[in-house]
């Protein structure tokens, strides 16, 4: 049997400190030894966001007794282990510098190479450690800070076929609930309202469907939210339910549009593949179960399997960012130099623009 590689994985982009141990052998099986993550929802929901020094702050406090838990669940010392990956971005400056550091610390300190992983990688790369997926296939990552559909081609080969144009689908939803009086973060609450709610009761736009380019747009959504909230105000609890419901039938039927020709332009380029093409979903977002159904469904009617990891591996964690390490290292790509600095703009596609408006909270996966 081929022997297993073990890492270390770090991940402090946003507002989850994590860390990990992940194994791989060459020929891709692999084992979770730990996944440890302590979110910081509790120190930003008094703010209705994530507050960056908060952040920052509150990973310092954490990281250290974090890594030495995932050790300790993995039952390995650092002496036992090949490499470190550390997230180095994209995301907030000061929780990347703070991971970032601490890896090149203890891969200096034990002599260990280092692997500064971008984080949109580890979400785009999961798929393979949980269902041993090949290369190419789409990825959706719907997160706070992102909405992107990605073509994964290989390891390190990746291009965006669409982004937001201004905010991402976490954040409209956050917004939203929000305006609506209810809590953050806001996807769940707005999922919950929507359950009792009437869909048909206002109708939302659904920006950019019908347009051939593959980008995704949501302030409008919420700009029609707010107007709908202030022209029927006071609003009841049925008030409130119509609009989530109304408000999450806008988005199922914009993806619905947006990744389904997502889905085409793949069937055209990959035509010649046997294999049976594959749509990933990643990020919080990716919780929501009227939009997942509403994937699962066009992917059944065209033919892709729908792919959705446990929501652990979907939302952050740094299992991913090991695993994405995994793979650099199977590749034989060299590691990182010990001065590699974090970036909190640093998109999968190099050749991607950014798109006009993109960025309140873009550097944010
Ligand atoms: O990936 P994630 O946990 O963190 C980052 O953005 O980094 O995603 C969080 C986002 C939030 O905007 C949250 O409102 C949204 O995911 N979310 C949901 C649901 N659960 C979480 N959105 C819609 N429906 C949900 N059930
Ligand atoms: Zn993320």
């Amino acid at each position: 049997m081929a022997p297993f590689l073990r890492i270390l994985g770090i991940e402090t982009s946003c507002d989850e400190t994590a860390a990990a141990v992940v194994e791989r052998d060459a020929e891709g099986h692999s084992n979770v030894l730990s996944d440890v993550v302590l979110s910081q929802l509790d120190e930003h929901s008094a703010y209705g966001g994530v507050v960056p020094e908060i952040a920052a702050r509150a990973h310092v406090e954490a990281l250290d007794e974090l890594i030495e838990e995932a050790l300790k669940r993995a039952n390995v010392s650092l002496a036992d282990i090949d490499a470190i990956a550390a997230t180095s971005g994209p995301g907030l400056i000061g929780g990347l510098l703070v991971g970032l550091m601490t890896g090149k610390a203890i891969a200096r300190a034990a002599g260990k190479p280092l692997y500064a992983v971008n984080h949109l990688e580890g979400h785009a790369l999961t798929a393979r450690l949980t269902d041993g997926l090949s290369f190419p296939y789409l990825m959706l990552l719907v997160s706070g800070g992102h909405t992107q559909l990605i073509l994964v081609r290989g390891v390190g080969q990746y291009e965006r076929w669409g982004t937001t144009i201004d905010d991402a689908l976490g954040e409209a939803f956050d917004k939203t609930a929000k305006l609506l009086g209810l809590p953050y973060p806001g996807g769940p609450a707005v999922e919950r309202m929507a359950r009792d709610g009437n869909p048909d009761r206002f109708n939302f736009p659904r920006p950019l469907v019908g347009e051939a380019r593959l980008d995704f747009s949501f302030s409008g959504l919420k700009t029609a939210v707010r107007q709908v909230a202030q022209d029927i105000a006071p609003l009841s609890d049925q008030d409130v339910a119509d609009i989530c419901a109304s408000f999450q039938k806008a988005v199922s039927r914009t993806l619905k549009d947006r990744i389904g020709r997502g889905l085409q332009r793949f069937k055209t380029e990959f035509a010649a593949t046997d294999e049976k093409p594959a749509l990933v979903v990643a990020g919080g977002v990716a919780a929501n179960l009227e939009l997942r159904g509403t994937l699962q469904a066009l992917c059944d009617k065209n033919g892709f399997r729908f792919i959705a990891p446990p929501l652990h591996l979907c939302t952050d964690n740094a299992v991913m960012i090991a695993w994405a390490g995994l793979e650099r290292m199977a590749t034989g790509a060299a590691p990182d130099p010990l001065d590699v600095q974090p970036r909190s703009r640093w998109p999968l596609d190099s050749h991607a623009e950014t798109l006009i408006g993109f960025g309140k909270r873009g550097a944010k996966a």
